[in-house]
């Protein structure tokens, strides 16, 4: 976990880095919103930033956007100033820690910036198998292509893989080829040199560089664009990349593991991706199975999930009701365990009593059927199962297909190719964009959400 602050290390904020270090993170330091923008656009691999609320986070979150760097802002004041924690909230920070910093408050907001949302809970002899086949091939340096529904864990696998494997002391760096448009896609991978495009106001290194020595999850590579297949192709087999208005290439270390949900066998049938490089990814096939598959699965996952989001928002944690399992035990899961996640989610919120009884359990209608009267917004990434219109939720909930989305901004004549100018759409900060903080810890009167 890297941390960037922004500003002095002499008083409570050098007490936050403290708390930080204490806790197995990284600290650099910036001085100003400039420096620290040189700083993320050289390194993408910074996860946080605390920034003292005396520099002017609006600007910083607005050039952050500008320049598509995707890392959460977190302002850092002091307690007394709840102006000011409003004012950095309105300008875009996702949290506002009140110094001197409680270190409790600390680790949950590094936690929840690291993603630690990736533990690997596991029961069912069909999710063991896949467990057990993960761990052989995960020392090698085989590429692996995962496949399976959209919620079933194919990032959570992906993860394992990294620890398991001996690059498990470099970086696992993710990259969504679905959320970003083509054109932006290709310099996320490749980096550019300053000037390479209208908006390249800098060098910024790309995944592949940021992942050396570690491993980079091309997430649903599916949705790749044909033309940038074929320059991810020449870089896997020739390992080295260019730069976008690069003039030299660059040489690459990088493990390439891939998830896809869809049929790629039959994408390739259709000419929609390449055979070659479909052949390079998958030289390991891994296929997540759906929840339906592994109901052994369902009350761990549950208990889990109870427990994780009892913390998070600081209400007791309660065991379920026999009652209340039943019903997860029974119910569909079109949208996996990331629905299964939500809806637990939302019983530890509408629980009380010593239980989480059914009342707590509101589940999606099933498929074909009315919307389930309860059915409500998913409090975290929307299932794709839940109630509500598509492409509503923030992150990739409510799903729509990467690839439509590109054909339709196409359509829409929109200029292809590396002249093409880049759009800040927040629909396309990914799922790797973090989301925002389930709770805030500081007092009430500082959440201007209470106001
Ligand atoms: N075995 C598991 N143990 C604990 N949490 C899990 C497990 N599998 C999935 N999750 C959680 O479920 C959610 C969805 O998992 P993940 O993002 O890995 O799914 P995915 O298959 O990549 O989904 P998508 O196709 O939509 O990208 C995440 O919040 C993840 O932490
Ligand atoms: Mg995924």
């Amino acid at each position: 976990m890297r941390v960037l602050i922004i500003g002095s290390l002499a008083g409570d904020l050098g007490q936050a880095a403290r708390i930080a270090i204490a806790r197995g993170a990284t600290i650099e330091q910036a001085d100003d919103a400039v420096a620290a923008m040189a700083r993320l656009r050289a390194d993408a691999r910074l996860d946080i930033v605390l920034c003292d609320v005396a520099h002017d986070i609006a600007a910083l979150v607005s050039a952050l956007a500008a320049e598509r760097l995707v890392v959460p802002v977190v302002a850092c004041g002091t307690d007394a100033d709840a102006a000011a924690a409003v004012r950095a909230i309105r300008a875009g920070a996702r949290e506002f820690v009140p110094l001197p910093p409680d270190p409790d408050l600390i680790a949950t907001i590094l936690e929840a910036a690291a993603g630690e949302r990736h533990t690997l809970v596991a029961r069912d002899p069909a999710m063991l198998a896949v467990i057990r086949r993960a761990e052989q091939i995960a020392t090698s340096e085989a590429s692996v292509l995962i496949g399976g529904e959209s919620g079933t864990g194919k990032e959570v696998i992906a993860r394992h893989i990294h620890r398991r494997s001996r690059r498990a002391g470099g970086p696992f760096v993710a990259l969504n080829c679905a959320a970003i448009p083509d054109t932006l896609l290709e310099s996320e991978l490749f980096g550019h040199e300053k000037g390479a495009f209208s908006g390249a106001v800098a060098r910024r290194i790309g995944k592949f560089e940021a992942a050396a020595g570690g491993t980079m999850l091309l997430d649903e590579v599916s949705e790749m664009d044909v033309r940038l297949q074929a320059k991810l192709l020449r870089a896997l087999q020739e390992r080295e990349i260019d730069r976008l208005g690069g003039s030299a290439p660059v040489k690459i270390n990088v493990r390439i593991l891939a998830t896809t949900n869809r049929d790629l066998t039959a994408e390739v049938a259709r000419g929609a991706f390449r055979e070659d490089l479909y052949f390079r990814l998958n030289v390991v096939a891994m296929r997540m199975p759906p929840l339906r598959e592994r109901p052994g699965d369902i009350p761990a996952l549950a208990e889990h999930f109870a427990r994780r989001y009892s913390e998070l928002n600081g209400v007791p944690c309660r065991p379920f009701a026999a009652a209340a399992m039943a019903m997860l035990a029974g119910h569909a899961w079109r949208g996996n365990v990331r629905e299964l996640e939500n809806a637990v989610h939302r019983a530890v919120l509408l629980a009380d009593g010593d239980q989480i009884g059914p009342e707590a359990i509101e589940l999606a209608a099933p498929q074909g059927g009315p919307a389930a009267a309860h059915a409500t917004a998913a409090p975290g990434r929307g299932g794709e199962a839940m109630a509500g219109p598509p492409g509503n939720g923030g992150g990739n909930g409510g799903r729509e297909r990467g690839r439509e989305r590109r054909r339709r901004r196409r359509g829409a004549g929109r200029p292809a190719g590396r002249g093409g100018r880049a759009r800040t759409d927040p629909a396309h900060a990914g799922p790797h964009a973090r989301q925002p903080h389930p709770r805030r810890r500081h007092p009430r009167h500082l959440d201007p959400r209470a106001a």
